[in-house]
Formats: C-alpha cells, sequence, structure tokens
C-alpha cells in the first residue's frame, strides 16, 4: 500500500470558491483548431456566473505528442477570446525563451483531439498568468491537468518532489498534480504503466477534494477525468444512438496495479524497480456496452467533460454524473469508468440521464444581466415548483418524494433546518408555518455554526437542508453529520443531480430553473414554496388545519399574478433606488413573517450594492438599534398587514418619533402612515407575504447595484457556489 504522507501542518484553507472545468475530446470528427478554440471559450463563458478571476485553454500541438498548446490570461473570459484571437500562445512556465513569436496554425485540422479549459478563482497564489491552469509537470507539458478544490496535502508533496529534483514554477496547489504524473511516469523504467492506472497511482496519494481533467504528450488521445468532492459530468454525443443508457464500472483486480513502496522513508509513493507487469492491458479489451457499434467498427463521437451542465446542454442532453472516487477514461472514442478502490459498495453503473435545461434558459436573453432576468422569471419559476404538486381543486400538495417518509417526519422529534446565505433566509420565513402546522419544534441553523457547534442530533431528528446549487461545501458537510448520527436527511435543492440532492435519503427539487445571478433570487422564492408545500403536506392528516391549509393553497393560486403586479412597479422602485444610491448604509425593519424578507432584503444590498445593511427584528428595536436612529439613517420598514401589523406601527412610531424618515412597505387597501413615502405590495395570506414583500426589494437591490455600477451578476469576493468551508 502507498505510504500516505500526512501533513504535519494540515493547510486549513479560506473559503475557496469554484473553478469552471471544461474538456472536449472529439473521436473521429474533424474539427479546425480555431474551432476547437471557440468551443473551449464558449463553454468558459457558460461558466462565468461561478465567478473567477483568470482563464486558460490548453489545445493540442500540431501532432497529439507535441508539447500542449496554453492560452492564459488574468481578468474575463473575453480577454482570453482576444488572446486566442491574436494566436500567439502563453508559454509553458520555464518554456519562455522557445516562446513562440508567430501566430499557431488555426486552421489545422484534427481527426481526433482533446483540449481542456479552466476559469480560475485564486486560492493559492495570485491571480496571474502562471498560476493559470491547465498546469503542466514540465516546459515540455508531457502532464497537463486543470483542477477545481484543494489538495490539502500539496505542500509535503512538493517538497518531497523537489528533494527528488523536479521543478516548481507556480504558487499553485495544482502544479504538484501535474508533476507527481510525471514523475510516477519516470520511476518505471519500462513506461508501462497505462494511463488510467497512472493516475489512479497519483490520486491515492492526494488528500482533499477534486475535481480534475488530465491529459499528457504520452497518451495522445486520451483524457481522464476524476473527481472526490468536487462536481464533474461526461457529456456524450454521437450520431448512432447509444446501445444502452448506462456505462458500465469497471472494477479493476486490484493485484494487477503495481504496488507502489515507499522510498527514503519519506512515504512517497514508487513503482517497484524491476517494471510490474502493464496492468489493465486487459482492460481496454472490456468495453463499455454503451459505446458499442452494431457491427463494432470505431465510430465519431465526442465527449465533453464538466464541472457544470450549462457548458455541455449546447452540444448534448445526454450526460452522466461521476461519483466521488470515479476515474472516467476516455480514449479510442470510449468512455470507461473505473473506481479509485473496489468494493465500496456504490453501483456498478452509471446511468446516462437527458438534461432537462435548454441553453436559452441559460442565456440572459433580452436583459441586462442574469439577475434581472431571473427576478423577472418569477412569475413562471413559481409556478413550475408548485406544478403537478399543488391541486388547487382539492386543496392538497402531493411532494412524491416525501410521501414515503410523511410518517417518520410527523413522529420526529424536531425539524432541523440547515442552510447558508439565501438559502437559510427560506427556512426563517417557513419557520413560522412549520411550527404552526406540524406542532413540531422546529431549528433553523446557518450550516458552518452548526458544524462549528457539534450540534447534538439524534435518530429521530428529521434534518432538511436547503441549497439552491447543492454544492455548498458546509451544507454538505452538515448533511453528511446528520446521516452519521442516523437522522432521517432531506434535501431541498435546485440543481437535479447535485450531491444534496443524490446523498440526502429523498426531497424536493425546488424546479426553478437555471440560476446565474450570484444573488439569489428566483431560488428563494422557489425554496420559500416548495418549504411552505411541505408544510401543508405534512399537516394533511390534521383535521383541524384543514382550513389554514385551504387558504393557504388558495393564496399560492394568486402569487404569480401578484409578482407579475409587483413587477409593474419596477419604474418606481428604480426611482426609489436613487435615493438611495449615493448611501452608505441601510436598515430594513420587520417582525414575524417578514424577519425573513429583512435578512434577504438586506443580503442583497450587501452583495450586491456593496454597502452596508442589516436586517433588523422589529421587537428588538428597543434593544440597540434605535440608538442609530435620526434624520439621516436610510431606513426601509415593512409594515404589510398581518397579526403582528400593531406592533409594527408601534416600532414605526418610534422611529418617527426620533426623527427618523422611513420607507414603508405597506399593504393594497391599507391607509398609508402620515408623511412618509410607502410602497404598496399586493395583498396575500400573512405566511405567503414575504412571497411579495421581498420582490420590490430584489428589485431595489438591483437597481442601486446598477446605478453604482457594480459588476451586478459577479458582484466581488463572492461566487455561486462556495464548495468548501
Ligand atoms: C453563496 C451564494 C448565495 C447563496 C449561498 C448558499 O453565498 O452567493 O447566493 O445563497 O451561497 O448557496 P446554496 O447553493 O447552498 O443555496
Amino acid at each position: 500500500m502507498p505510504v500516505q504522507i500526512k501533513s504535519a501542518c494540515r493547510l486549513v484553507n479560506t473559503t475557496f470558491i469554484m473553478c469552471g472545468i471544461f474538456a472536449y475530446c472529439s473521436y473521429l470528427t474533424e474539427r479546425d483548431r480555431g474551432y476547437v478554440c471557440e468551443l473551449l471559450c464558449n463553454a468558459l463563458a457558460r461558466m462565468e456566473y461561478r465567478g473567477y478571476d483568470s482563464a486558460g485553454i490548453g489545445i493540442d500541438g500540431d501532432s497529439p505528442t507535441d508539447p500542449y498548446i496554453l492560452f492564459k490570461e488574468v481578468g474575463k473570459v473575453s480577454a482570453l477570446r482576444k488572446h486566442v484571437a491574436g494566436g500567439i500562445p502563453t508559454p509553458a512556465p520555464g518554456n519562455e525563451a522557445n516562446a513562440l513569436t508567430t501566430p499557431v496554425d488555426m486552421k489545422k485540422l484534427f481527426v481526433s483531439q482533446t483540449s481542456m479549459a479552466h476559469t480560475r478563482w485564486a486560492t493559492h497564489g495570485v491571480p496571474c498568468s502562471l498560476n493559470c491552469h491547465p498546469h503542466v509537470s514540465d516546459p515540455l507539458t508531457e502532464f497537463s491537468v486543470v483542477h477545481n478544490g484543494i489538495i490539502t496535502n500539496f505542500k509535503e508533496l512538493k517538497l518531497v518532489l523537489q528533494k527528488r529534483g523536479y521543478v516548481f514554477r507556480t504558487d499553485t496547489d495544482t502544479e504538484c498534480v501535474a508533476i507527481l504524473c510525471k514523475y510516477v511516469y519516470e520511476s518505471q523504467p519500462n513506461k508501462r504503466l497505462n494511463f488510467q492506472t497512472l493516475i489512479k497511482t497519483v490520486l491515492k496519494e492526494l488528500e482533499g477534494s477534486f475535481a480534475f481533467v488530465f491529459k499528457s504528450v504520452h497518451f495522445p488521445d486520451e483524457i481522464i477525468a476524476a473527481r472526490r468532492g468536487s462536481p464533474l459530468l461526461i457529456g456524450v454525443k454521437s450520431e448512432r444512438k447509444l446501445k444502452v443508457d448506462f456505462v458500465d464500472v469497471e472494477l479493476q483486480d486490484d493485484k494487477q496495479i503495481p504496488v507502489p513502496e515507499a522510498v527514503d522513508g519519506q512515504g512517497l509513493l514508487a513503482v517497484p524497480a524491476n517494471g510490474t507487469a502493464a496492468p489493465g492491458s486487459n482492460l481496454r479489451r472490456q468495453q463499455s456496452r454503451a459505446f458499442l457499434s452494431e457491427d463494432g467498427m470505431p465510430q465519431p463521437i465526442e465527449f465533453f467533460v464538466a464541472s457544470d451542465p450549462a457548458a455541455i446542454v449546447e452540444h448534448t442532453k445526454k450526460v452522466l454524473y461521476l461519483e466521488d472516487d470515479d476515474i472516467a477514461h476516455i480514449a479510442d472514442g470510449q468512455l470507461h469508468i473505473h473506481r479509485l478502490r473496489r468494493d465500496d459498495g456504490l453501483s456498478s453503473v452509471r446511468a446516462i440521464e437527458t438534461l432537462e435545461i435548454e441553453l436559452a434558459e441559460i442565456m440572459k436573453g433580452q436583459y441586462a444581466h442574469f439577475m434581472q432576468k431571473e427576478i423577472y422569471e418569477q412569475p413562471e419559476s413559481v409556478v413550475n415548483t408548485m406544478r403537478g404538486r399543488v391541486n388547487f381543486d382539492n386543496n392538497t400538495v402531493t411532494l412524491g418524494g416525501l410521501k414515503a417518509y410523511l410518517p417518520v417526519i410527523r413522529r420526529g422529534r424536531r425539524l432541523l433546518f440547515v442552510a447558508c446565505g439565501t438559502s437559510y433566509h427560506s427556512c426563517i420565513a417557513a419557520r413560522p408555518v412549520f411550527e404552526e402546522l406540524t406542532e413540531i419544534p422546529v431549528a433553523v441553523e446557518l450550516a458552518s455554526d452548526f458544524l462549528d457547534r457539534r450540534t447534538p442530533v439524534f435518530r429521530d431528528d428529521v434534518a432538511i437542508f436547503v441549497s439552491q446549487s447543492g454544492e455548498t461545501a458546509d451544507t454538505i458537510l452538515a448533511m453528511r453529520y446528520c446521516l452519521e448520527r442516523g437522522a432521517l436527511c432531506l434535501g431541498v435543492v435546485n440543481v437535479v443531480g447535485s450531491t444534496l440532492s443524490r446523498e440526502t435519503h429523498s426531497g424536493i427539487h425546488i424546479n426553478a430553473g437555471p440560476e446565474i445571478g450570484v444573488a439569489s433570487t428566483k431560488a428563494y422564492t422557489s425554496q420559500y414554496i416548495a418549504l411552505i408545500m411541505m408544510a401543508v403536506q405534512l399537516a394533511s392528516d390534521s383535521m383541524s388545519k384543514a382550513a389554514r391549509r385551504a387558504e393557504i393553497i388558495a393564496g399560492l393560486h394568486d402569487i404569480p399574478g401578484q409578482i407579475k403586479t409587483i413587477l409593474t412597479m419596477d419604474k418606481e422602485i428604480q426611482q426609489l433606488a436613487t435615493t438611495f444610491a449615493k448611501q452608505n448604509s441601510l436598515l430594513i425593519m420587520g417582525r414575524g413573517y417578514q424577519f425573513a424578507t429583512c435578512l434577504e432584503g438586506a443580503l442583497k444590498i450587501k452583495e450586491l450594492c456593496y454597502m452596508h445593511s442589516e436586517g433588523i427584528l422589529a421587537g428588538e428595536l428597543k434593544h440597540g438599534p434605535l440608538a442609530l436612529v435620526d434624520e439621516h439613517l436610510p431606513i426601509i420598514f415593512i409594515m404589510t398587514k398581518d397579526s403582528l401589523y400593531p406592533k409594527v406601527q408601534s416600532a414605526l412610531q418610534q422611529v418617527i418619533a426620533r426623527n427618523g424618515k422611513p420607507i414603508v412597505f405597506i399593504t393594497e387597501g391599507e391607509e398609508a402612515p402620515a408623511d412618509v413615502k410607502t410602497v404598496v405590495v399586493p395583498k396575500t395570506t400573512d405566511c405567503l407575504q414575504g412571497l411579495l414583500n421581498v420582490i420590490p426589494l430584489q428589485l431595489l437591490s438591483y437597481h442601486i447595484a446598477v446605478q453604482r455600477g457594480v459588476d451586478v451578476d459577479f458582484p466581488r469576493n463572492l461566487a455561486k457556489s462556495v464548495t468548501t468551508e
């Protein structure tokens, strides 16, 4: 067994934001280099919403055994495109002296080729061309790799490899993986390891989380993709129909893998000097049934590997998701899936699924920003969340995934909601309804804090994890923590096939469609509705709650139309935004059902407008925030009518008495308080009112951000998916 290097001082990483990975393999499909570059850049553009600071691509040289050609650029994909259009590649680190000075031939034709691309969010080393992916093992690019995640033992690996004479030229953790590939390759005298066995040997040495794509000049036209903790999927495009809709997992006999030995007492793997017999030579004979042609002849096929379906959907809808520790090997028009370890109880096939998102859904369309488009999509996205689930005729809700679990949930000792960011706010919004309808104690937890406290969890707890992406690291870790303790774990997730949706016992897809703007909008309203539906379904066995259920369902019926009405107020809100655009702070106050609205509104303002904003529970006003109030402090009061209306009215009076000049959200038909500016919101039932009240706040934050010149879809320092703690 390889002796793992244990970190003397394990790297504790700060918040890390997700990179984007893409790879393209065409087999017996003629493509010129210009086409390949365009395809790679387009794929990166589709993943821009994840947040990144630099981008790079790697394409074949004039022959597949020639060094890889790299183009890398700090900044946006548009800058990378310009660089590619100029045709002068970025020299591989260490090969600057031989840098090309004439453009590469973009018309060069390839019958088969493999290429890769990456958007990087700096974690180790500043954003610069040198630290940009793809990373290579040496100036002649023997091994290249793109990586999403963090290798926590890279410092130790680097040290050992440096002692063996390998030269490191970047600040990244990824480079050590490329160099480790070269080391493993060079350590076998006869160079007989096949590509997948070599990569398997490398992966066994790595600690941390990752998704990788590997390529090597020693294995022309082959690519390896592997994951542990970061998502990765493979799209398949072929003229011929695939024979079956799954790919077999090939379980290699471990005895065939060369047994690496510890050497020099340093623990770095070493392949036996006598060169073990080539393993896996039998593997290539074992073909995956999906890709067999009728006559056994090779057929043209293209593969697209990506960390995000958005990069694949315009090429093909046939995809398979890799599981943790899968190693996908693409060679000779075949896709083979191997496992890092044998016998780990996972299914022995990977299903080829059909993606249900349309590219048009991902594109901005007529809107200036994805966020604006997503705000405007809400009348439809909320319908999609309810479609086929809410029966407005007989006042019932049926969430298929939960049906079998209803008795267990009802017997639960506690409903434990765990989430981050906006998703956390949707839990706060739904909490009162769960308490009212189910009468089960409810706890709402921020995933990071829940983990920090090592919160006690019991077998009869029902834990509900809410996440748009289904990939938020803290939420995933909290889920695994609860799974280990035997709690029933349910997911409320937007992205189908995401880690949370796969690893929970069951759950609800909110069906809001892809959300690209970093600031979440339509996912919030859909999460909110999904949770309300869940509470209503849980209470379906209670006669005493029938009237309330009917009231809520009637309210849900009208929500899409009411959202449409609010969207017609856009000009008015844009006008209002000008009064805030030059301010440094904004307090948003409310209570009861509207506390979540205040928190979510303030989060939108913070993340988009780079302006201090706080959501304040009006009941806490006299315990501190009142000291801030004067005639200058910008305040929004949410005073739409519900059972707590008189209390909020009194809070408003306290603010006005201190010369505060709040802008007040009121419900249609209510009398406006004297001398204050109002925003009039349509009325719905109390527990749904937050769905409507949040929309003007979304629009407000959007317009303030535009007026302040902020990059609305990509606010600084933030990204859509935060995939490590
Ligand atoms: C990031 C995003 C937020 C999001 C939060 C939770 O911070 O910028 O918009 O609310 O993650 O993400 P999730 O995908 O778990 O809902």
